[in-house]
C-alpha cells in the first residue's frame, strides 16, 4: 500500500514536538519516534549509519521543507520494502513464525476502497479467512503452540470480535511502539489516507503538551500486545485438529 503524504507529515510533526521538548536532534527523533525508517524499506535494525538513512538524514540539513524531502524520498524507496514476507496470507490476515512455537498474526486491508473490512457485513468473510489461516497453521506448523499479535486494532470491538475472548482479554499495553505501525496505524483509513478528526485531536494535544515524560500518552489508542494458546483458536473457528492430524 502507498501511504499518503499526510501520514508522513503527521509523524514528522510528532518528531518535531519531541525535539522541542527534549532537545534531541531531528534526525534522531525521526529515527526513534516515527515509522519512517521501516517505510523506507530499511528493515528493523534502526541503524543510523545505514547508507540510505545517511543519504536521507544528510538531505534533512539542506531541505527547504523536510516534509516534502521525506515524502519524495519515500516515493523513491517504495519498491525497496524489505519487510519479512509472511508465511501465508488469507485476505486481510497473514502470519509469520516468530519461532517454531510462536505464530504472529498481522492485518492489512485487502478489500476494495469502498468496503470497510471490519464492518459487521464483512465479519463472516474475515472469520472465513482466519479459519483458513488456522487450518494452514495446523497443517504446516506442527510445533506451534502460541498465537500473538500487537496492534492498536485490539482496542476496537470491530476487530476483537474476529478472535477468541481469551486472546483479546490477555491484552497488555505494548510500550515504546513509536517506530511501528501497530501504533501509527490508528491514524489511517483503509486507503492509506489519514483520518482527519483523530489527527486534529492528536495535533491539538501535542501542541498543549509541556512535559513529554510519556510521549505515548498523546496517542488516542495504545498498541496492545495479546497472546493465547493455539487451542483456543481451533475451538473458536471450529477446526477439528484430529481431522488433519490423522491425515499426516
Ligand atoms: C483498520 C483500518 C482498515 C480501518 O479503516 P476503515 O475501514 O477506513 O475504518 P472504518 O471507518 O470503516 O471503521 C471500522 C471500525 O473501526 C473503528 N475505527 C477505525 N479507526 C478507528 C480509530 N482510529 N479509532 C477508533 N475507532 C476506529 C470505527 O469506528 C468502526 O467501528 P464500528 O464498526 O464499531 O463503528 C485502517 O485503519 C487501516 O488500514 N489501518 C492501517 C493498517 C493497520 O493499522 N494495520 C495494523 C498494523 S498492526
Amino acid at each position: 500500500m502507498r501511504y499518503s503524504k499526510e501520514f508522513f507529515d503527521l509523524q514528522i510533526r510528532f518528531a518535531q514536538a519531541i525535539v522541542a521538548l527534549t532537545g534531541t536532534r531531528i534526525e534522531q527523533a525521526l529515527l526513534d519516534y516515527t515509522n519512517i525508517y521501516i517505510r523506507f524499506g530499511l528493515g528493523r535494525a534502526f541503524d543510523r549509519g545505514h547508507a540510505t538513512w545517511r543519504c536521507y538524514a544528510d538531505g534533512l540539513i539542506h531541505a527547504v521543507d523536510i516534509c516534502d524531502w521525506t515524502y519524495r524520498f519515500y516515493l523513491k524507496r517504495i519498491e525497496a520494502d524489505q519487510t519479512r514476507p509472511p508465511v501465508a496470507t488469507f485476505g486481510c490476515f497473514s502470519y509469520v513464525m516468530q519461532d517454531a512455537r510462536l505464530v504472529r498474526i498481522h492485518f492489512q486491508n485487502a478489500e476494495p476502497s469502498t468496503v470497510s473490512p471490519l464492518s459487521i457485513e464483512r465479519l463472516p468473510v474475515r472469520l472465513a479467512e482466519l479459519r483458513s489461516l488456522f487450518d494452514h497453521i495446523g497443517r504446516n506448523q506442527q510445533e506451534a503452540t502460541r498465537i500473538a499479535g500487537t496492534s492498536w486494532l485490539y482496542n476496537l470491538r470491530a476487530y476483537q470480535r474476529c478472535f477468541p475472548d481469551g486472546y483479546v482479554s490477555s491484552a497488555k499495553i505494548a510500550e515504546s511502539r513509536f517506530r511501528h505501525m501497530p501504533l501509527w496505524g490508528q491514524f489511517l483509513d483503509r486507503n492509506g489516507f489519514v483520518r482527519t478528526g483523530i489527527v486534529e485531536d492528536f495535533i491539538r494535544g501535542l501542541s498543549n503538551t509541556k512535559n513529554i515524560q510519556d510521549p505515548a500518552s498523546c496517542f488516542p489508542l495504545q498498541a496492545l500486545a495479546v497472546e493465547a494458546s493455539i487451542e483456543q483458536f481451533y475451538c473458536f473457528y471450529g477446526i477439528e485438529r484430529d481431522r488433519w492430524m490423522s491425515a499426516l
